[in-house]
């Protein structure tokens, strides 16, 4: 049990942690979502928490356990409620942003269940975008001294990793390969490419709480390296 009560090299660290996808409303029965569980972000979160951080777990709608060690957990829907609680959890020493967000939301969400009308053209379905949590933390007045994201890539993966770093005032960007074929999304196993100033490393395919534990511990070092 005491090894749960995380002492270690991120003792007294407070650390952001967004995990999952988020849900966008349509109508008060459907939404607009993606094939996140949550798995990743939340093996990150138990692995952090493991080396002593105080971590605060952002997650949307998950179907698997909390983790375990967690100094709060806020749960929420949709990316702009996801950003509301970011931004409510800062300052903050790290903040990690594994969650899957909807990049767009139904530009109204009806009160009352849309229904069909035999006959009649389908309903038109119009979207806005939705804030980006990470580019807001990233590049604004209160930004954690270390701030890491992931990239979710069917095509062109390090162009696109490389590309977010810059644009959205990330240190690290934790990319992986998404195609279908690769059972990332929902699964439990994990192909990451670090992609950061220092250049491009690759792993090699491991599962997604081995990928956590690793990632942590860079984490731990590159907070340290910056702060001692
Ligand atoms: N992210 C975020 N808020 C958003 C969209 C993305 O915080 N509205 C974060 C994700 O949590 C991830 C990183 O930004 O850490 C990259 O997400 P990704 O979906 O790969 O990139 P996008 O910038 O949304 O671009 P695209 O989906 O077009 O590749
Ligand atoms: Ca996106």
């Amino acid at each position: 049990a005491e090894a749960l009560l995380g002492d270690g090299p991120l003792t007294g660290r407070r650390i952001v942690v967004t995990s999952g996808p988020t849900h966008e409303p349509i109508d008060p029965v459907r939404y607009i979502a993606n094939r996140s569980s949550g798995r990743q972000g939340h093996a990150l979160a138990a692995a952090l928490a493991a080396l002593g951080a105080q971590v605060v777990l952002v997650s949307g709608p998950v179907a698997i356990p909390d983790p375990r060690g967690m100094a709060e957990i806020r749960r929420v829907e949709t990316a702009r409620e996801m950003q509301a609680a970011v931004e409510a959890s800062l300052p903050a020493d790290a903040a990690v942003f594994v969650a899957a967000v909807a990049d767009w939301r139904a530009a109204s969400s009806a009160d009352t269940k849309i229904k069909k009308r035999p006959g009649e053209p389908p309903p038109p379905l119009s979207l806005v975008e939705n804030p980006d949590i990470l580019r807001g933390v990233g590049t604004g007045a209160r930004r954690p001294v270390l701030v890491v994201g992931f990239a979710a890539e069917t095509a062109d993966l390090l162009d696109h990793a490389k590309a977010k770093l810059a644009a959205k005032g990330a240190d690290l960007i934790v990319a992986n390969d998404v195609s279908p074929g690769t059972g990332v999304m929902g699964g439990t196993r994990n192909t990451v490419r670090l992609v950061s100033a220092e250049g491009v490393e690759s792993w090699p395919e491991m599962d997604k709480d081995e990928v956590a534990r690793r990632l942590a511990a860079e984490i731990a070092r590159r907070l340290l390296e910056r702060t001692s």
